[in-house]
């Protein structure tokens, strides 16, 4: 029997890049997204171009039923590799009013993400193989001013593999937090941010297969955070360092931010 992959996220972008890598792999899939035709689009183009059994389930991750929804309708299969890569740009803790979708973002972002492990890794542990991924970020790396959403999240992300790692240890279950920086996918169309993508230069954009292959590697050497894309090694190195992490923040980043405020207001 073959091993079967959940991928959460996996209609666009880096889901549907992780669908293709693990399907090169041999392993099964399942996919999760709430677009549903876009969903069965990509299955189908996997089906044609792997030997593997695809299908998918429609969810919504910000509704709080949707793992163990997940989990029952997976009743019977043995998912030994799970990726927790659904997520979404966020609204404004202080600025936006609406509390549901403060609730539906942190939902999405770290609590199904939580959840799934809770449900499918303690089986991974007992049969003594398994492969999680967290789909984390740059963003969780860098204080940013004003991230007072997304940053946060995706550092409970990293938090919550190195905890799990510790559980994990000495079996061959391995957990790894995978964070890339910026990368081409419909992430910033998605969350209206293409006036700052427009803004940025080129060379700190990567492209999602490389996100995903150099994250998969990462994985099987047992790396519990690791940051895709040499650029942003190089970033992480300096920042988690203190007198560099003041001078980066003050110049790259403060710099970046700026420039992210004057294309939203150029867009208002
Ligand atoms: N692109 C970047 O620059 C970048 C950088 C660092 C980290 N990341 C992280 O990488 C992960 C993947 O993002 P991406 O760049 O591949 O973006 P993307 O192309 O926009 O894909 C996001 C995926 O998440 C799914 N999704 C969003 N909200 C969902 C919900 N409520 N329930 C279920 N599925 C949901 C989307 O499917 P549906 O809309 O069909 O539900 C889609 O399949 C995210 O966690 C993101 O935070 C991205």
């Amino acid at each position: 029997m073959s091993r079967t992959a959940l991928i959460t996220g996996a209609s666009a972008g880096l889901g549907v890049e992780f669908a293709r890598q693990l399907a090169d792999r041999g392993y099964a899939l399942v996919l999760v997204a709430r677009r549903g035709e876009k969903l069965e689009q990509v299955a189908q183009d996997l089906r044609q171009r792997y030997p593997v059994s695809v299908s998918t389930i429609v969810a919504d991750l910000a509704d709080p039923a949707a793992p163990a929804e997940i989990y029952r309708q997976l009743e019977g299969v043995e998912v030994s590799f799970l990726i927790n890569n659904a997520g979404s740009a966020g609204p404004d803790l202080l600025v936006d009013r609406d509390w549901s979708k403060q609730a539906d973002f942190l939902q999405l972002m770290m609590i199904s993400a939580a959840h799934l492990c809770h449900l499918f890794m303690p089986a991974m542990i007992e049969r003594g193989f398994g492969r999680v991924v967290n789909v984390s970020s740059m963003a969780a790396r860098f204080i940013r001013a004003g991230d007072t959403n997304y940053g946060p999240s995706k550092a409970y992300m990293v938090a919550l593999v190195e905890g799990l790692a510790g559980s994990t240890q000495g079996t061959d279950v391995k957990i790894s937090a995978l964070c890339p920086g910026f990368t081409h996918t419909e992430f910033h169309e998605a969350g209206d941010l293409m006036e700052m993508k427009n803004s940025l230069p080129d060379f700190l954009w990567y492209d999602a297969r490389t996100v995903v292959r150099e994250g998969l590697k990462a994985l099987e050497q047992g790396r519990t955070v690791f940051c895709s894309g040499r650029l942003y090694r190089v970033l992480d190195a300096l920042t988690q360092f203190g007198p560099t992490r003041w001078l980066l923040r003050k110049t790259v980043i403060d710099g970046l931010t700026s420039r992210r405020a004057q294309a939203r207001a150029a867009v208002d």
